[in-house]
């Protein structure tokens, strides 16, 4: 996992289980643009507008945490993207099914895989749903690129 830092906020990368939505290209292009080096900008944006965007991350891929003396307010840092995020009492575990794509889950859980191993993760995660992954059992975007359909 990368980490990208102000004195307000780290953002971190885990690019492996990236679904590609591009959720946050196209809404912070100022801070996410593939085309430049390193493709996060933390300086481009306030933290507070890098928070509210990556709590939007389908995948889990961009979380944040709070530095030690960061400015920011932290109750606006215990969103779905947050890497501290706190359940009160029993954990909900949500999962939505998306029309020609992904099932997002959301809240700790952990993954058997085939091979025996376990992934354990909180906050939010894309399972592909398509079987075309090359980054099985995460969606890595490519039911979107083969335009694959299904309700
Ligand atoms: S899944 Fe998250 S990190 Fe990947 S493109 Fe979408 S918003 Fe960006
Ligand atoms: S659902 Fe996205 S790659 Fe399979």
């Amino acid at each position: 996992m990368k980490e990208y830092r102000t004195d307000d906020i780290i953002v971190h990368w885990e690019s492996e289980i990236c679904s590609h939505s591009a959720i946050c290209l196209k809404k912070l292009p100022q801070v996410f643009n593939l085309d430049a080096r390193p493709w996060i900008n933390v300086n481009a944006a306030s933290a507070e507008e890098i928070i509210r965007l990556i709590d939007l991350c389908p995948s889990g891929a961009l979380r944040y945490s709070l530095p030690e003396g960061s400015k920011v307010d932290p109750a606006l840092a215990g969103g779905p993207g947050s890497m501290t995020i706190k359940y009160d009492g029993q954990p909900v575990i949500t999962m939505k099914i998306l029309r020609n794509g992904p099932i997002l889950i959301d809240g700790p859980f952990t993954i058997t895989n085939t091979d025996g191993n376990i992934i354990n993760r909180e906050g939010k995660t894309s399972l592909c749903r398509c079987g075309l992954s090359n980054n099985r059992p995460f969606c890595d975007g490519t039911h979107a690129k083969k335009d694959w359909k299904v309700d």
